[in-house]
């Protein structure tokens, strides 16, 4: 079990990195969109998911103020920020990587799987720390961005069935 100093290290660096990968998801849409490799219902179907990242981000910096403001975390907003701007910057470097020269809508959809995988992982990994603290709100709000990115995870994943389908 991890003290109470590498819990609230954990929990700066992790709200870091799920920052970051909403950030850098938000961008991989338009970035997609841009290239016209998301078309139609795709298209809309990622702006929707796009949306939501949106709001994901919302709510992980309410969590990052409401564990700062409590006297007993003082979670340094600082780092966690740090840790958003290297992971975003990973992320969107791993897209140019994934899609290479003459990427297809299959490998731009199957880098959104990827992306989403990543995310459910990383909510996962947050919401076992968030389980170390207590702290209802911030818990509650960790699980349920991670039922919505188990959904983003399915819609992605059936989005690039259907191109081959
Ligand atoms: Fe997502």
């Amino acid at each position: 079990m991890p003290n109470k100093k590498e819990n609230i290290e954990n929990l700066q660096k992790k709200l870091g990195e799920v920052l970051g990968l909403e950030r850098a998801a938000q961008k991989a849409v338009d970035e997609l969109i841009s290239m016209k490799l998301l078309k139609s219902n795709s298209k809309d179907e990622s702006r929707e998911i796009q949306e939501e990242a949106s709001n994901h981000e919302e709510k992980i910096q309410e969590v990052a103020s409401i564990f700062s403001e409590d006297k007993d975390v003082q979670l340094d907003i600082n780092k966690v920020e740090e840790s958003a701007k290297e992971t975003e910057e990973k992320a969107t470097n791993i897209m140019k990587i994934y899609l290479g020269e003459k990427p297809d809508t299959s490998e731009a959809l199957e880098f959104l799987c990827l992306a989403e995988g990543g995310e459910v992982a990383h909510y996962e990994v947050l919401q076992t720390i968030c389980s170390n603290f207590d702290n209802k709100k911030a818990l509650s709000t960790v699980k349920s961005i991670l039922k919505e990115e188990q959904r983003h995870l399915t819609r992605c994943i059936d989005m690039a069935k259907s191109v081959v389908s």
